[in-house]
C-alpha cells in the first residue's frame, strides 16, 4: 500500500501519536514526513533534501541507505527471525556480546541486552539493587544523576532523569532519584568559575556531599553521561571523572556511564569513558549500536557485578522479550564492520576540530553565547546578551525556539534540535561519515537562520 502525500498527512493527523510532540502545532501545518535517506541526507515525501545534523535522534552513525545493513537484517530474519535470550542463546547475540566485551574498557565483560536506552538505564538500576542485596548491602537503592540530564522515559529511567518538567505528569515516580549539579562551565557558580579544573573539583565533590547527605549506605549508583546531552553538550572538566571514580570507590557506589548517545563513535571512541579515561562499573548503550537499522540497547557490566548471579539458584529476575533480537544483533555486527572498514572513529577524530571551528565562526553573531561539545556532538547556546550571558525568559524562548527556529532550520534544509529544557540551545550530532563540506553547509544554514532569529526578538 502506498499512500499519496495528502493521504499520508490526513492519516498521520488522524491516527499517529508523535512522541514528545505538541500535536496542536500541526493543526495548521503539515507534519514532516521523511521517506528515505542516503548518507548524511534524508528526503521528505515531496522529494526535498535535508542534511541530517542530528543523525535522526543521535542514532544514524554510519548514515542512511546502507544496503549492507539491510541485507544483514534480511539474512538473519530468513535464517532465524526470533528466539528469546530467556534460557537460550543465538549466534548473533553471542558474537555481539563477545565483540562488545572486547571493545569495552577494563573488565566490562558481561552484556545484558535490552531493546532501548530507557530499558538499559532501568536494567542497570535493577541490577545495582539486586547486586547489593546479594552482597549483604540491602539498604542501597538510591541513584544520583545530574540536573537536566535525560536518561529515558519509562518510570524507573524517568526517576533517574533530571528534567522536572517531563516528570510532573507522571508522579509519583519510584523513590530514590537524587540530583547533583551538572558540568555546565558556561554557567558555573561564581565561587567555582576561575578555571575548569576548579569547577570540576566542585562539581565532583557535590556528588560526595550528596552521598553523605543521603546516607552513603542508601546510595547504589551514580549515572553520568560522558558528555551530558540535555542542557546542551556539557563536557566533563579535566579531572572530573577521575575524582568521581575516587568518590564512588570510597563509598562503594557504582558508576554507571550512560552512553546511549556517547558510545559508538559520537566522541571519536567506541565508548566515551575511553575518551575521558575512566573505568565505569556499567555502561548503558542503545542508539548507535545498530545505527538505527534495527532497535537494540543494553548494558555492559563488570565481571564482579555478575558474580553473585553465577552460582546455585541465583538469578537476575529481569528480561525483555525482544532484547538482543537476532535481527538487531546481526545488524549491530554489520554496523561495527562498517565502523572498522571505514575507520569512522578516525574520521571523527581527524575532523572534529574542523567541525568545531565551523561552529565557532557563529560566535560572531550576537545571539550565539557559547559553543561546546566534543567529537561530533555540539551544543550552541543562544543568549539575549552575550556580555551578561542573560538568557531568554519563557515567553521569548517559546517564540524563538518553538515559534521560529525549529521550523526555520528544518525549512532551510537542516535537521537539528532546538531545545529549551535547560537554557536555549541548538544541538548537532551528525552521522560520523560527515566531512568539512557538511560542516560548511550546517554553518551556512545556521548563520542565515540565527541572523533572522535575532531580528525577531
Ligand atoms: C543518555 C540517554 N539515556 C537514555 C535514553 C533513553 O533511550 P531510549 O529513547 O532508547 O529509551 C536516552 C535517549 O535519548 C539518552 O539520551
Amino acid at each position: 500500500m502506498t499512500l499519496s502525500s495528502d493521504e499520508l498527512q490526513a492519516a498521520a493527523k488522524q491516527h499517529l501519536w508523535m512522541h514528545f510532540t505538541r500535536m496542536s502545532s500541526y493543526n495548521d501545518s503539515d507534519i514532516p514526513v521523511i521517506v528515505r535517506g542516503s548518507g548524511p541526507y534524508v528526503y521528505d515525501d515531496k522529494g526535498k533534501r535535508y542534511l541530517d545534523g542530528l543523525a535522526g535522534l543521535f542514532v544514524s552513525m554510519v548514515g542512511h541507505g546502507r544496503t549492507e545493513l539491510a541485507e544483514a537484517a534480511s539474512k538473519q530474519a530468513s535464517e532465524l527471525a526470533y528466539f528469546p535470550l530467556w534460557s537460550y542463546a543465538h549466534p548473533a547475540a553471542v558474537e555481539l556480546a563477545a565483540r562488545l566485551a572486547d571493545l569495552a574498557p577494563g573488565d566490562l565483560n558481561r552484556v545484558f541486552f535490552t531493546t532501548s536506552g530507557s530499558e538499559a538505564v532501568e536494567s542497570a538500576w535493577k541490577l545495582a539493587k539486586a547486586y547489593f542485596k546479594r552482597i549483604g548491602q540491602p539498604t542501597r537503592y538510591k541513584v544520583l544523576s545530574r540536573e537536566y540530564a535525560y536518561h529515558g522515559t519509562s518510570m524507573g529511567a524517568l526517576a533517574v532523569t533530571g528534567l522536572s518538567a517531563i516528570k510532573h505528569d507522571f508522579e509519583p515516580l519510584p523513590p530514590g532519584g537524587v540530583r547533583v549539579p551538572n558540568t555546565n562551565f558556561y554557567r558555573a557558580p561564581s565561587f567555582a568559575s576561575s578555571s575548569e579544573e576548579e569547577f570540576g573539583v566542585w562539581a565532583a565533590d557535590e556528588i560526595e556531599r550528596a552521598i553523605l547527605r543521603e546516607d552513603a549506605e542508601s546510595v547504589a549508583a551514580v549515572y553520568l553521561e560522558p558528555v551530558q546531552n540535555s542542557g546542551g553538550c556539557f563536557t566533563p572538566p579535566p579531572g572530573y571523572f577521575q575524582r568521581v571514580r575516587e568518590i564512588c570507590d570510597k563509598y562503594g557506589v557504582l558508576l554507571v556511564s550512560d552512553e546511549v548517545i556517547c558510545a559508538f563513535g559520537r566522541l571519536g571512541y567506541y565508548f566515551g569513558a575511553e575518551r575521558y579515561g575512566y573505568q565505569p562499573d556499567i555502561i548503558t548503550f542503545a542508539k548507535g549500536v545498530t545505527s538505527g537499522y534495527s532497535p537494540l540497547g543494553g548494558m555492559i557490566v563488570r565481571d564482579e557485578l555478575m558474580e553473585p548471579f553465577l552460582t546455585g539458584t541465583a538469578t537476575f529476575l529481569h528480561g525483555i522479550t525482544f532484547a538482543g533480537h537476532p535481527v538487531s544483533s546481526a545488524v549491530a555486527l554489520a554496523n561495527l564492520d562498517v565502523f572498522e572498514r571505514e575507520n569512522l572513529l578516525g574520521n571523527v577524530r581527524s575532523n572534529e576540530a574542523g567541525f568545531r571551528a565551523s561552529l565557532d565562526k557563529l560566535l560572531d553573531l550576537p545571539i550565539v553565547g557559547n559553543v561546546r561539545g566534543a567529537g561530533y556532538f555540539y551544543g550552541i547556546e543562544l543568549v539575549k546578551d552575550k556580555a551578561t550571558k542573560e538568557t531568554f525568559d519563557n515567553d521569548e524562548s517559546e517564540r524563538l525556539l518553538r515559534g521560529f527556529l525549529s521550523h526555520a532550520l528544518f525549512d532551510a534544509g537542516l535537521v537539528c534540535r532546538a531545545d529549551d529544557r535547560g537554557d536555549p540551545v541548538i544541538q548537532l550530532a551528525p552521522p560520523l561519515i560527515c566531512t568539512q563540506e557538511h560542516f560548511d553547509e550546517m554553518e551556512g544554514i545556521l548563520r542565515a537562520v540565527l541572523t533572522e532569529a535575532w531580528t525577531k526578538i
